[in-house]
Order: C-alpha cells, then sequence, then structure tokens
C-alpha cells in the first residue's frame, strides 16, 4: 500500500482550499441539472425536499469524505485501504469508474455548454429547437467536448496549486456575481411572480412521492460531488489543523446557494417570456432549448444575459471537470507511481476518447447519466457512510482536530449509521426499478 508521500501537494490557504472545493460542487450540477429535476418534480416540493436531504444526507457524507481524506493525505484507492484494510480497494476502483464515466459525459455537455456562450453573444436565433439538435450531437459535439477537455487537461497539468486552486479563486466569485446579477434583473421583468409561484409554492402531497425522494437525493450527491471521491482527494491535500466540519458546512451552503440562486433566475425569466408551457416537458435538453428562446425573446438584453449566464455554466462545468480528472490523475500518481504530466495527459485523453459516444447519440449521455450520475454515486456515498460508521476505527476522534469548538460529532456519528444508510438503500432500490 502506498503511504502519504512527504512531498504531497498543498492548498496554498484555507480560502484556497474551501474555493475549490465549491467549485468541484457548484456546477452543471446546479444550473442545469438541478433546474430540469426542479421543473420535473413539481416545483417548491422538489426544492425544500432537495435542502432537507443536503442537510441530513449530503453534509454527513460530506464530512465523512473530508476526513478520510485529510486524515489518510491520499487519493480514494489508497485512503479506504488506509482505514480498512485492501478489500475496500474495490470501492475505490468504483470511485475511480465513476469519475471516468462522469467526466465523459460531463465535458460533452459542458461543450454544449462552451458553445451555448459563443452563440449567445450574437444573439439566439428564433428556432431554439433546432439549434440545440445542430449542437448536442454529431461532429460539432465532439469537437466542442474535445475543446473542453483540453482545457480541463491544461489546468489539471499546472497541479493543485497552480492548476486548480489559482483557477477557482477566480472563477467562483465571478461565477457567483453573475447569478446573483440576473436573478436581480429577472426579478425586474413584468410576470416573473408565475416564475416565483411555481419555484415557492409547496405542494406536499409531492413529497410524499418516492420518484421525487429518489431524484432529490441523487441530485443532492451529484451536486455536492460525493459519492467517488473528488471530494475526499481534494481533502487529501488540506493542512491537518483545517476545521473539517465548519469546512463541510460552508461547502454545502455555497452549493445550495448557487442552486437556489439560479432557480431564481431560470424560473421567473422563463415564467415572464410565457414559456412556462415547455417547463413541465422537462429532459435533458430543456434548458438548452427553453433558455435561448427566453433569451431570442429579450433581444439585446437577451446577448448580454445569454451570454453572462453560459459564462457562468462554463465557468462552472470547468471547475467541476477538474476535481474529476484530479481524481483519477490522483490516483495514477498515488498508486502507479506516474509523474502528474503523464497521468493528466493519458487519462485526460482516455476520458475524452469515452465521452465520444455521449456526444454522438443523446441516449448514450443520458444512460451514463442515469448509470454513473445517480445510482454509482448513490450506492458509493452508501458504501461510505457504512464505511465511516462501521469500519474506520475513530472517525469522530479525527474530525475533531482542528474543530475544538463543534458539537455536532454525536449527530453527525448517528446520522451516518442510521438515517443516511437508510435513506440511500431505498433510494438505491427505487432508482433500479426506475431503470428496468
Ligand atoms: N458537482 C458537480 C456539479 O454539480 C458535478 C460533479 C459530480 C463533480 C461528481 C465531481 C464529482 O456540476
Amino acid at each position: 500500500m502506498a503511504d502519504a508521500p512527504e512531498s504531497r501537494e498543498q492548498w496554498g490557504s484555507r480560502t484556497g482550499f474551501i474555493l475549490a472545493a465549491v467549485g468541484s460542487a457548484v456546477g452543471l450540477g446546479n444550473m442545469w441539472r438541478f433546474s430540469y429535476l426542479t421543473a420535473e418534480n413539481g416545483g417548491a416540493a422538489f426544492l425544500v425536499l432537495y435542502l432537507v436531504l443536503v442537510a441530513a444526507v449530503g453534509l454527513p457524507v460530506l464530512l465523512a469524505e473530508l476526513v478520510i481524506g485529510r486524515g489518510s493525505r491520499l487519493s480514494p484507492i489508497g485512503a479506504l485501504a488506509h482505514y480498512g484494510g485492501s478489500r475496500w480497494r474495490l470501492l475505490g476502483g468504483l470511485f475511480l469508474a465513476s469519475g471516468f464515466l462522469i467526466l465523459a459525459y460531463y465535458s460533452v455537455i459542458a461543450g454544449w455548454t462552451l458553445r451555448y456562450a459563443l452563440t449567445a453573444l450574437g444573439g439566439f436565433g428564433p428556432d431554439s429547437g433546432a439549434y440545440f439538435e445542430q449542437v448536442s450531437t454529431g461532429a460539432t459535439a465532439v469537437g466542442w467536448h474535445l475543446a473542453f477537455m483540453a482545457l480541463t487537461i491544461a489546468i489539471i497539468l499546472g497541479g493543485v496549486n497552480r492548476g486548480i486552486e489559482r483557477v477557482s479563486i477566480v472563477l467562483m466569485p465571478l461565477l457567483f456575481a453573475i447569478i446573483c446579477g440576473i436573478a436581480i434583473y429577472a426579478a425586474t421583468l413584468p410576470g416573473a411572480d408565475a416564475g416565483y409561484d411555481f419555484y415557492l409554492s409547496i405542494d406536499l402531497a409531492q413529497m410524499l412521492d418516492f420518484k421525487v425522494l429518489a431524484a432529490a437525493a441523487s441530485q443532492a450527491f451529484f451536486s455536492l460531488s460525493l459519492g467517488m471521491g473528488a471530494i475526499l482527494t481534494y481533502a487529501s491535500y488540506v493542512r491537518e489543523d483545517e476545521n473539517l466540519p465548519n469546512e463541510a458546512v460552508i461547502i454545502a451552503t455555497a452549493d445550495f446557494a448557487v442552486a437556489f440562486v439560479a432557480g431564481l433566475a431560470v424560473f421567473p425569466l422563463l415564467f415572464a417570456l410565457g414559456l412556462e408551457s415547455k417547463v413541465g416537458e422537462s429532459t435533458l435538453g430543456a434548458l438548452f432549448i427553453t433558455l435561448p428562446s427566453a433569451f431570442h425573446e429579450m433581444g439585446f438584453a437577451g446577448q448580454v444575459v445569454g451570454t453572462l449566464f453560459f459564462v457562468a455554466l462554463v465557468f462552472g462545468a470547468l471547475t467541476s471537470a477538474m476535481s474529476l480528472l484530479e481524481v483519477v490523475v490522483a490516483t495514477a500518481i498515488d498508486q502507479l507511481g506516474w509523474g502528474r504530466p503523464f497521468a493528466t495527459m493519458a487519462l485526460g485523453s482516455l476520458c475524452a476518447l469515452l465521452g465520444v459516444p455521449a456526444a454522438l447519440d443523446l441516449d448514450v449521455l443520458g444512460l451514463m447519466d442515469q448509470i454513473a450520475g445517480s445510482l454509482f454515486l448513490v450506492f458509493g456515498g452508501l458504501m461510505l457512510s457504512i464505511f465511516v460508521g462501521f469500519v474506520m476505527p475513530d472517525p469522530v476522534g479525527e474530525a475533531r482536530q482542528g474543530a475544538e469548538g463543534v458539537r455536532w460529532f454525536g449527530a453527525w456519528r448517528l446520522l451516518v449509521r442510521t438515517v443516511v444508510p437508510a435513506v440511500l438503500l431505498v433510494v438505491l432500490w427505487q432508482s433500479i426499478r426506475a431503470l428496468g
């Protein structure tokens, strides 16, 4: 088993680490996936359930990943073996597979986003459905997917400090400012009220639906980058005295805030422009079709707002993709002794290749999202909760390091042993049923 090398890279500052972790969390999941799931699952009901699951299930697993990463100072495979013995390497292997698969299709969608940002600058045409079809599959999609992967690879080549941290410190505050600006602008549009109604007034009946529960839980994992070792890997670069419970709360809060504000931007905009009938027909591509229609109808304002929106989306996607690639690169460095440049180039290219089928066929993309983006993450989270709840010798002792004033360790332990595995089992069962 590889032990943590003395020369392991480290974050330059606490802020740098937090923004990098928030960068991993905030991405397409917050704007694209969150909005379409909210639309599909009844608006406010989904929002509330999602918030509850982030707090009761997401946050405990987030802290678990932080503790395992910092304590072992290793990427997932080595980290799990460090605390649980070599058979837990298998779970680390699943994390790697998730990382590969998610990055592959994630980069395809990020590629669309890149293309959209450019188009938005000149203004979208009237037929956004046809535009989506043209951009989302085929040679164009492959090209932009490869361009996006190249960008991700270039940053990961720079390493933890000069690559990931530097980029996150600049892009995250910009993203947040842009999204808030658009939400404020949307509030000034006549007719925005209907959007707030849909987004913020609750239909309790829908919250009792297992399907909505499963969607909200898997979204919590996807959005917080949990269940595949991304946060674990980032935590392997922090200093010993970092207050992990506090960091976990900050990261989860920031991630929820961005999703929430993105909803405050998207729904009023769509409703103000009379596109609400389209909100319900939500599929993978919904936002990529309805939003450009809205931007088209808004004329010049739409060019400005549309460009800013898609640029923010690109920023979010990039900092998330960085963390996905870092998991596999860090593993190759830790476990195989590869150098960072070779690991990044080789594994990044492999991932780019894996994304090509998703760029050629939307159904393949959707399937990859269902399997890796939902099923694998939820299963990974379930196994992590069992690992921290019952296998790891002294998780609370480790979490306490640097966090003397924190008082919710008892609750954490209890959640990780009971609520988290119970909820995730139900969700897993529901997701498997939905697949078959
Ligand atoms: N959290 C990212 C997003 O919301 C996606 C992601 C999932 C990143 C899993 C890393 C690991 O877009």
